[in-house]
């Protein structure tokens, strides 16, 4: 039994089955995506869900829909998975990276200010490692510049800002079902809107430019009325094929049943992970701000000190039987096919620069206290060896 089959209950298998026993009849029947859009949307306190293949998809409809086109700037951060600036290339725009704050890791609002030119369109603030950003000094640069917001809340269900649940903070919020999130089905990706017309635009865009789909939960699809006429006329705008499979949604459909479960087992790691790194001077944790609830998709803790090599930690730690860490990713616009095509002047985070080698994401997807004590213990261990 693999160490993540925790994840998987009774009910993915009884939904699947469902699924299989049914046959795949097409458009008309009931479907698992809209059930899934429709739960998905009360839980994140919006008026829309729409679903989709991944994670980067759902990033790219919603700058198209916030209007984002060749030529355009978004704002983005340098630290985080690089969906984050393809979906602005995807666009045919240009990612302008906006630094970060020491302490949460997270795209700073000053440097945002200081990033807004004529050619801005967007700001894209990324929840990362499930703790979302200063909002309100975000949204307030984006009413004076009348720029969109879209959050990438990836890494982040049931985060909350000042009582509200990441999801509602922007205009547009994506979130990713790639296996290592709160939820999964392998690969798959949700927007959430309240606004009828981004949500309108979304489903024609992840929908081929079907003129007769709409916001409503599931409907995404032709009428079979419809199919049959050879007169009819499908497509008023440019789309693409970025729906959720029905066996994604169906999956996915029991996971978001269980999601507040899911969302505690992440915090109980983190704060086994917390109680081990406590009062060590020459290891930072990412800060969550009062007015916030980090939700926790890891447990990301900065390398304070020169003594101290990133590898050495990262092997002793292994060598004790920890389960292992990540590293975070490059800095965006370090990255071979990046670091061709952002001009310099868009590539500048000096306090990005000297966190992201130090970074350490420890993995919370366990689901059993005696995982999570051992992984804590073993963090502890590797404490105390290099505190010699
Ligand atoms: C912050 C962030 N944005 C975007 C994505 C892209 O999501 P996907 O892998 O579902 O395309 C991910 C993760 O995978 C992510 O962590």
């Amino acid at each position: 039994m693999s160490s993540q089959s925790w994840r998987v209950g009774e009910k993915e298998h009884e939904y699947l089955k469902a699924v299989l026993e049914n046959g795949f009849p097409g458009s008309s029947s009931v479907s698992f995506t809209g059930r899934l859009e429709k739960l998905f949307a009360e839980k994140f306190d919006s008026k829309y869900a729409i679903s989709f293949a991944n994670g980067t998809a759902t990033l790219h409809a919603a700058l198209a829909a916030a209007g984002v086109g060749a030529g355009d700037e978004v704002i983005v951060p340098p630290l985080t998975m690089s969906s984050t600036s393809f979906a602005v290339l995807h666009c045919g725009a240009i990612p302008v990276f906006a630094d970060i704050d020491p302490e949460t890791f997270l795209m700073s609002a000053k440097s945002v200010k200081e990033r807004v030119t004529q050619k801005t369109k967007a700001i894209m603030p990324v929840a990362l490692y499930g703790l979302c950003p200063d909002m309100d000094a975000i949204n307030a640069i984006a009413k004076k510049h009348k720029l969109a917001v879209i959050e990438d809340d990836a890494q982040c269900f049931l985060g909350k800002y000042k009582g509200k649940v990441a999801g509602t903070l922007g205009d547009m919020a994506s979130f990713s079902f790639q296996n290592s999130k709160h939820l999964t089905c392998g690969e798959g990706g949700m927007v959430t809107t309240s606004n009828l017309d981004y949500a309108e635009f979304i489903r024609r865009f992840s929908s081929l430019g079907y003129g007769n789909v709409s916001a409503a939960p599931g409907k995404s699809k032709i009428n079979k009325s419809d199919i049959v006429n050879p007169n009819f006329a499908r497509h008023v705008s440019l789309g693409y094929n970025y729906r959720l499979s029905e066996l994604c949604s169906a999956f996915l459909f029991a996971q978001l049943e269980r999601l507040e479960m899911f969302v505690e087992w992440r915090k109980k790691c983190a704060a086994g992970f917390a109680e081990a790194v406590k009062g060590v001077s020459w290891l930072k944790p990412q800060k969550t701000p009062p007015e916030c609830e980090n939700s926790y998709w890891a447990y990301a803790v900065k390398l304070d000190t020169p003594d101290v090599k990133w590898v050495d930690f990262y092997d002793k730690f292994m060598e004790l039987g920890g389960d292992g860490f990540y590293g975070a990713w490059r800095l965006t616009y370090t990255e071979p096919y990046f670091s061709k095509i952002i001009p310099d002047k868009h590539a500048h985070c000096p306090v990005a620069e000297v966190t992201q080698p130090y970074l350490m994401q420890f993995k919370t997807n366990y689901g059993s206290e005696a995982d999570i004590k051992r992984q804590a213990e073993t963090l502890q261990k590797t404490i105390r060896h290099f505190d010699k």
